[in-house]
């Protein structure tokens, strides 16, 4: 345990911020310990995984817990497919990494997202075609109230866009320490219809691509327009894509008549980064906090010294003028603590 700890490497927005007290924890044992310890002082608890999707915006006079549970493992099912399990502190990327070196598809889509495997059901990561509900099978989670174990199938899940019960009525109640994902050892379904993936295969000179294929043509995507969050500070979208009525959106069109939007039922989902750069943020900073120059969904911490007040309002500038000049009221995608 250690006192008066920075989390500045521990948060991919790289905001310098103490916690009373750290703890990492490598065993289910050492969680129950550190929960219990928690318990009898009255402190509250911050679950970090690989920080890339919060915002830290002041001191935690709490105990801050590090999960860095760690293992892979597969348990074969049919001919065509497996499921493999790893645990929470699995860095997200390497775990995909490791399943194309074995030739395991369902992943591919989804290289190169930062964060941890522990934290993937929260938000039911998505890029380029797939959510994790899409190969999700189940999660072990740690119930903190009576310290026992459960298992999440797939319904108990909920999983929606950049959503799920652990964002829900779940919140705050469990720590996921395994997920389980089914994947293709063969037959694999190639997913390439998110039209930059089929643009970068062309430029790649690439007809008929395998599943390691995919996973460069979207890795050379996300380089090519998302920061790195090892050279600039950030937590990747920092907004959800709005979703607004149809109706909302033909009155937009009348004003607007480039505004993209993807129909889904009698709803649209309009890019938040597209009504972000109309607004004039697409790489403007305030003090020590922008707007990507590429993406302006992306919120850095453009000098290193942002503290995570100053992002947050940031982003409430953003929401503001959006919600002036479109009426559409974003949504945080990050937690903010
Ligand atoms: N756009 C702009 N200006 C911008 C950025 C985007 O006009 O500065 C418009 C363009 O019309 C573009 C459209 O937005 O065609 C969509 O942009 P992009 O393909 O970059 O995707 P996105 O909707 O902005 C979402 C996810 C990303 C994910 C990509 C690819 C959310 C909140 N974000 O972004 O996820 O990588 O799709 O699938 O759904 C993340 O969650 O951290 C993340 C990076």
């Amino acid at each position: 345990m250690q006192e008066n700890f920075s989390l500045q490497p521990f948060n991919t927005f790289g905001v310098d911020v103490n916690a009373k007290y750290f703890t990492e924890v490598e065993t289910i044992d050492q969680l129950k310990d550190a929960i219990r310890y928690s318990k009898e002082h009255h402190l509250s608890v911050l679950f970090l995984g690989g920080g890339s999707n919060i915002l830290l915006t002041r001191d935690f006079d709490g105990l801050a817990i590090k999960l860095s549970l760690k293992g892979i493992s597969e348990e074969d099912i049919n001919e065509n497919e497996v499921l493999v399990t790893a645990k929470s502190g699995e860095n997200w990327h390497e775990f995909v990494l490791h399943s194309l070196e074995k030739n395991y598809g369902g992943l591919e889509n989804l290289s190169l997202i930062p964060g941890n495997v522990g934290t993937s059901p929260m938000q039911n990561i998505g890029a380029y075609g797939t959510e994790i509900k899409d190969i999700f099978v189940s999660c072990t989670v740690l119930d903190l109230e009576n310290l026992e174990l459960k298992t999440f199938n797939l319904k108990d899940c909920h999983f929606g866009y950049r959503d799920s019960v652990f964002k829900q009525e779940g919140k705050g109640k469990y720590v996921i320490l395994d997920v389980t994902f089914r994947l293709t050892k063969k037959n694999h379904h190639i997913k390439t219809e998110y039209g930059a993936i089929k643009t970068e295969l062309e430029n790649m000179g690439i007809t008929d691509p395998t599943i390691q294929d995919v996973s460069k043509a979207v890795i050379h995507i996300r380089q090519s327009k998302l920061p790195d969050p090892k050279e600039i500070g950030n937590a990747g979208s920092f907004f959800k894509n709005p979703t607004i009525p149809l109706t909302q959106f033909e009155d937009l069109k009348q004003k607007f008549e480039n505004i993209p939007g993807y129909p889904n039922g009698d709803m649209v989902k309009v890019p938040a980064g597209w009504l972000i750069e109309q607004c004039g943020w697409k790489g403007k900073q305030i003090g020590n906090a922008a707007s990507h120059k590429l993406q302006a969904l992306v919120i850095v911490n453009a000098t290193g010294k942002a503290t995570g007040k100053e992002i947050f309002d940031f982003s409430t500038e953003i929401i503001d003028s959006v919600k002036e000049k479109f009426g559409i009221e974003l949504e945080r995608e990050v937690n903010i603590i």
